[in-house]
């Protein structure tokens, strides 16, 4: 028999290496490098695969209309909206999900919370590798989740969690959390990448051999990756992150990797007393508060999956007390900041040097989306010159490095979105206009095909 091989993996990435060393060539953290087992030497059995006997599989291929698969019938509600959307729909018979997200976030919250809904028509059993049964039980208590199909377990052993789920077969299955999962044949400690792999493989083994959906809470590490992201990610169906801010109470669900739906729509929550709450107008809640007098701040319309959202973007220019001045983004890449600073200075002759520049997008919500740029540099120039931007002002499109305004999609959708929140006056690409019926709307819709042209509608 060949000798065991050791390799070591990074538990930030999962970079494989034959060697130790002190840092990931992968990733660059330093320390992440641990002692693992190969994954083909723990699959694969002794014997080499010439000498075993080659299965026939051709009994088993299907033509595809033969296989009958009832998109509606098979995807279960989870009686939360907002959670339905992200999975594209519902939960899919016998999908593997993963919910990633910073401790506290509010995994546990949010699975204990669908488990009335789905409790009414199924069996479910939520495994908990970090709370007691007191303590799920306290915090049901709360959420008022008291469904009779809803059985609970506190267990670490991966092995004794496949074999019970097999043997009481519920018809969904929480794990809580796959970082104090462990199998006690292999040596690593628990949250290890070994241990996250191994056990991930173990339970999709069981939720694909018995078809029920399984629900695994997977922590994340400083750099907000799922621990072994590389090694969970492609073994599960959907890949879901709960983000948000500690100290604000909005959350946001955002679908990373979806085999069943698209992975742009976002779900928005509210964490309040007694749990997670739906907010079903996102725009509404972002722009509360919003002041109507100051300088450099400017509303943008951004479509996240199949929605558009309105938030606002905050620009501050001041004099920078430094040599090199500090510029910062958050909630908007700084890169983009970097070329629209550039396109303001060399196209429209606006000069931010010597001048510090912070960009902030309000609620902690996150743009990453083009058409957005036309706010943002707006946001910037209203800071530079002190000029307000009217409150009822909406303005979008992308901006190209010549200072051209570029067309952006959905140009309708967004216009009635700003319409709905009381907005009169909205500026686009004038390469957008075409098609929308600007005299049916209750709303001033003007185009624009220069940044100029933009500004100086914008600012009376
Ligand atoms: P939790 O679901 O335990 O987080 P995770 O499983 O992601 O680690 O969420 C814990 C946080 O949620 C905690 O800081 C308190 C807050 N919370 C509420 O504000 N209201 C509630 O009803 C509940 C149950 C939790
Ligand atoms: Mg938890």
């Amino acid at each position: 028999m060949a000798k065991q091989k050791i390799v070591y993996v990074c538990s930030s990435c999962g970079y494989e290496s034959p060697k130790w060393n002190g840092r990931c060539p992968d990733c660059g953290e330093w320390n992440t490098l641990e002692e693992a087992t190969p994954a083909a030497q723990l699959t694969r059995s002794s014997a080499t695969s010439a000498s075993a006997a080659v299965r026939d599989i051709s009994g088993s291929i299907k033509e595809i209309n033969d296989i009958d698969a009832d998109d509606n019938e098979v995807r279960w509600t989870t009686g939360l909206k907002e959670l339905d959307r992200v999975l594209g729909g519902g939960i899919v018979k016998g999908s593997l999900i993963l919910l990633g997200g910073e401790p506290g976030i509010g995994k546990s919250t949010l699975l204990l919370q669908i488990c009335q809904k789905l409790g009414e028509d199924h069996t479910i059993l939520y495994v908990s590798g970090e709370e007691s049964l007191r303590q799920i039980k306290l915090r049901a208590r709360r959420l008022g989740v008291d469904s009779g199909n809803l059985y609970l377990v506190s267990e670490n052993d991966c092995e004794a969690v496949c074999s019970v789920i097999a043997k009481e077969k519920p018809e969904i299955a929480i794990i809580d959390s796959i970082q104090t999962m462990n199998i006690s044949a292999l040596t690593s400690a628990s949250g290890s990448v070994t241990q996250v792999r191994e056990c991930t493989n173990l339970l999709m083994k069981t939720a694909k051999s018995l078809e029920i959906p399984m629900l695994i809470v997977g922590h994340v590490n400083k750099d907000g990756a799922i621990a072994g992201p590389k090694v969970m990610e492609h073994i599960v169906d959907c890949v879901l992150y709960f983000e948000g801010q500690k100290n604000l109470p909005y959350r946001i669900l955002r679908g990373i990797k979806n085999r069943f739906g698209s992975t742009n729509e976002i779900g928005v929550f509210e964490m309040c007393g007694s749990g997670l709450r739906e907010v079903a107008n996102p725009s509404e809640m972002l722009l509360s508060g919003r002041p109507s007098d100051a300088s450099g701040c400017c509303v943008a319309c951004v479509i996240e999956g199949s929605r558009p959202i309105l938030a606002e973007v905050q620009a501050l220019v001041t004099k920078s007390a430094f040599n090199v001045p500090r510029r910062t983004a958050t909630g908007f890449d700084y890169n983009r900041m970097a070329i629209l600073i550039a396109v303001l200075e060399k196209r429209l002759g606006f000069f931010f040097g010597g001048l510090d520049v912070y960009l902030n997008v309000v609620g902690g919500f996150d743009i990453g989306e083009p058409a957005a740029d036309l706010s943002v540099a707006l946001a910037l120039y209203s800071s530079l010159t002190d000029k307000i931007v009217p409150p009822d002002v909406i303005t979008f499109g992308e901006i190209g490095l010549a200072g051209e305004l570029r067309a952006v999609q959905r140009a309708e959708q967004r216009i009635a979105e700003a319409q709905r929140l009381g907005f009169n006056k909205c500026i686009i690409p004038y390469s957008s206009m075409k098609g929308i019926d600007t005299r049916r709307l209750g709303i001033e819709v003007i185009g624009a095909d220069t940044v100029q042209k933009a500004f100086r509608a914008a600012l009376p």
